[in-house]
């Protein structure tokens, strides 16, 4: 069986992660490419030493070599350095853009037609900057962060209300950071929306736990952030991508006067298919909650007018 070519930039825990959900769930064939010598192709062997255990189809390759990556149909990037306790994603924006200039312009010219993913944090901004260093079409490259905080989410509603989490449809939207968005209104248990399930301040308690569920898993960690939902969260979209499955989810997509935001990446609901992103889903937000993702916007937006992007 054929399956689609996914390379994942970044061999290191978030990227290492994605790549054994993917070929477990046998979605896509998998390149990891990587700086470190030996560091992708040795996550690979040992990847590719459970085949016989788990018994999936597609296969995984390290590199060191964008060649290897040639003709992928999507492109996940986690290059970069992660957060330790006490730093901001925003901490990190000095050598990641770094990172990311080095890595989009060779993921794209070995890939010129792949979907591309980006993961690296500070989210938002970094994904602005590979958009104008890559020069691709808006519809092919993406962000990952709103499936996390919706998951996160998600949990933290489990938690509250001690519900299924299969009966939980949850919504984060907005920064991958601090200036997230939640949509109770938008987040349902049981086709319930949440301020029908939930007090309001019991409301609060779950966004700021979503909000700060990354920060949570970085203190408990202290050596990194996290990556096991988002590896699985990357799976996620890359599934939606290939499978061509029109899903909607929270994905980090250029705005072009979508909810009244202009010139921005930001997570909001997105239709994903195979040719990327497909729609951006308008949904129809009352004056606060629509204030708050223009508040959000403008957050991310300082920032990349800071690195002179904008
Ligand atoms: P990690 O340190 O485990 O792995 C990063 C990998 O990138 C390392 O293997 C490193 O060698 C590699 N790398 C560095 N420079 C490179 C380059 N120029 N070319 C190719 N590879 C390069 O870090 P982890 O935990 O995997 O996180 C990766 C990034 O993803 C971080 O920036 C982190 O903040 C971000 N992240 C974003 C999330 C999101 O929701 N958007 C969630 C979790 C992490
Ligand atoms: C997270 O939310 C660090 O962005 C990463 O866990």
């Amino acid at each position: 069986m054929a399956y689609p070519k996914v390379t994942i930039v970044g061999a290191g825990n978030v990227g290492a992660t994605a790549a054994e959900l993917l070929v477990l769930k046998g979605i896509a064939d998998v390149v990891l490419c990587d700086v470190v010598e030996g560091l992708p192709q040795g996550k690979a062997l040992d990847m590719m030493h459970m085949r016989s255990i788990e018994k999936f189809g597609p296969t995984i390759t390290g590199t060191n070599d964008y060649a290897d990556t040639a003709g992928s149909d999507v492109v996940v990037i986690t290059a970069g350095v992660a957060r330790k306790p006490g730093m901001t994603r925003e901490d990190l924006i000095d050598v990641n853009s770094k990172i990311m200039k080095d890595v989009i312009g060779q993921a794209k010219d070995a890939s010129p037609e792949a979907v591309f993913i980006c993961v690296t944090n500070p989210l938002d901004v970094m994904t602005y900057l590979a958009f104008k260093e890559a020069g691709l079409p808006k519809q092919r490259l993406m962000g990952m962060g709103g499936v996390l905080d919706s998951a996160r989410y998600a949990y933290a509603i489990a938690e509250a209300t001690g519900a299924p989490i299969d009966s939980i449809d949850a919504y984060a939207v907005g920064a991958h950071g601090a200036a997230m968005v939640t949509l109770p209104r938008f987040s349902t248990v049981d086709g319930r929306p949440l301020p029908e399930v939930l007090t309001s301040e019991q409301i609060e308690a779950t966004t700021e736990r979503t909000v700060n569920g990354g920060a949570e898993v970085v203190a408990l960690l202290k050596t990194g952030s996290a990556f096991y939902a988002p590896g699985s969260s990357i799976a996620r979209m890359v599934s939606a991508i290939v499978g061509d499955t029109h899903e909607v989810m929270s994905v980090c997509a250029y705005l072009e006067g979508e909810y009244g935001i202009e010139d921005a990446y930001m997570c909001v609901p997105v239709k994903l298919g195979r040719g990327g992103v497909e729609e951006i889903v308008e949904f129809d937000l009352d004056d606060a909650e629509r204030a708050a993702l223009q508040d959000s916007a403008a957050s991310i937006i300082k920032q990349v007018e800071g690195l002179g992007l904008r």
